[in-house]
């Protein structure tokens, strides 16, 4: 099995390469990334010797780049993606490109080189905001509010356009928040950590009390690989492990297990276009291909926040923007082919 990963050196990304050369040694995985801001191979680092990984730094607007590397490739898992809500207010340019012409690009290059199975990276957003009551599922209508989760709406309905047009043999997945290690410390779990590591508050928007529904990054990951081996053609799965959170509660646990009292939270302006809550009920997941999350918020925080304690030299070489040349200095050409 042949498997390429669009976006393999981001958060979830990485974390999804680690997991399928971990469970299915055998599996030739190759990494296509740009390395934007968000994309840093140290998150790689203790599997780019793998004999099965390789690396291949292009931009999935490339859809020739993509036709070439993609030769003999099963599998596309879609991951790339520009991602962070706050820099989509502040301009959309790059969350059009990538997201919506360039899962365009590589739905384009999986048709032509006849890949067996193309798995589309989605998100909750796509949903819209709740009220304090109802959840999303598969059957919810779309209403997108920010530029993020418009772009990212496009992108699932190109894919399902592909999959009733052309015959793509797609399936999407639509998650909650993420949170875990290798996490961009620009989201709110990891900023909040690394601020209280240096001694700094953390910024809590509005009045705090927006509703995210959280999931640890190897629950998705676990889910997004059954979906693969064993989801049906042409459908959505909805992802979520139940753990429905305000933003200060998150807070509140954060700063109790760091050791600090809410004198750190500063409460600062709200977001443009705040949406107040996030929930999905994953029924079909669960009944269909018998998925159920294993780590709990409380247990899975724990571990993020003990990552970051052990890993001050990844987040502040991430937070200073440093680390691409470091990258270049400490890895060089090492990591397999690069076109
Ligand atoms: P991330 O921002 O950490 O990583 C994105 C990766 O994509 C980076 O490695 C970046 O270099 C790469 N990339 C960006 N533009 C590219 C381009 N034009 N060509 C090639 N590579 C490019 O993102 P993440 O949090 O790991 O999210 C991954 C996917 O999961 C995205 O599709 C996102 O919409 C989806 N998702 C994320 C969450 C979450 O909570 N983070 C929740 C649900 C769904
Ligand atoms: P974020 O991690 O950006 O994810 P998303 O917007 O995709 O859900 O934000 C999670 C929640 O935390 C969201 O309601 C906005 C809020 N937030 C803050 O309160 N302060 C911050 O500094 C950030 C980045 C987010």
């Amino acid at each position: 099995m042949k498997m390429l990963v669009t976006g393999g050196a981001g958060f979830i990304g990485s974390n999804f390469i680690r997991f399928i050369l971990t469970k299915y040694p055998h599996y030739a995985v190759i990494n296509f990334d740009k390395l934007t801001y968000a994309g840093n191979l140290e998150n790689l680092r203790d599997v780019e010797h793998h004999p099965n990984y390789s690396f291949v730094k292009g931009d999935i607007l490339n859809t020739e780049l993509l036709i070439h590397v993609m030769k003999d490739v099963d599998v596309v898992a879609h991951f790339a993606a520009e991602t962070h809500v706050d820099r989509s207010i502040l301009g959309a340019d790059a969350f059009v490109q990538t997201n919506v012409i360039g899962t365009y690009s590589v739905m384009e290059a999986a048709r032509q080189t006849k890949v067996k199975r193309f798995h589309h990276i989605s998100t909750d957003e796509v949903f819209g905001s709740l009220g304090p009551d109802g959840y999303f599922t598969e059957d919810t209508p779309y209403d997108p509010r920010s530029p993020y989760s418009a772009a990212k709406a496009a992108s699932d309905h190109l894919v399902r356009a592909y999959y009733h047009t052309h015959g793509l043999p797609a399936t999407i997945s639509n998650c909650t928040n993420n949170y875990g290690p290798y996490m961009f410390p620009e989201k709110m779990m990891p900023l909040f950590i690394t601020n209280l590591l240096e001694g700094k508050k953390v910024p809590l928007y509005g009045d705090g009390l927006n509703v995210r529904d959280w999931i640890h990054v190897d629950d998705h990951n676990r889910a997004v690989d059954l979906i693969i081996h064993e989801g049906k053609v042409g459908e959505t799965y909805c992802i979520s492990a139940r753990e429905e959170k305000t933003n200060r509660e998150v807070t509140d646990l954060v700063l109790q297990k760091m050791g600090f009292g809410p004198d750190m939270i500063e409460y600062v302006e709200d977001r443009k276009g705040h949406d107040r809550r996030y929930a999905i009920r994953p029924y079909k997941l669960m009944a269909e291909l018998g998925w159920k999350p294993a780590i709990s918020f409380d247990q899975g925080l724990s571990q993020m926040i003990e990552w970051y304690k052990n890993n001050p030299e990844w987040w502040k070489r991430v937070r200073s923007g440093e680390y691409q040349n470091y990258y270049a200095k400490q890895y060089g050409q090492k990591t397999g082919i690069t076109i």
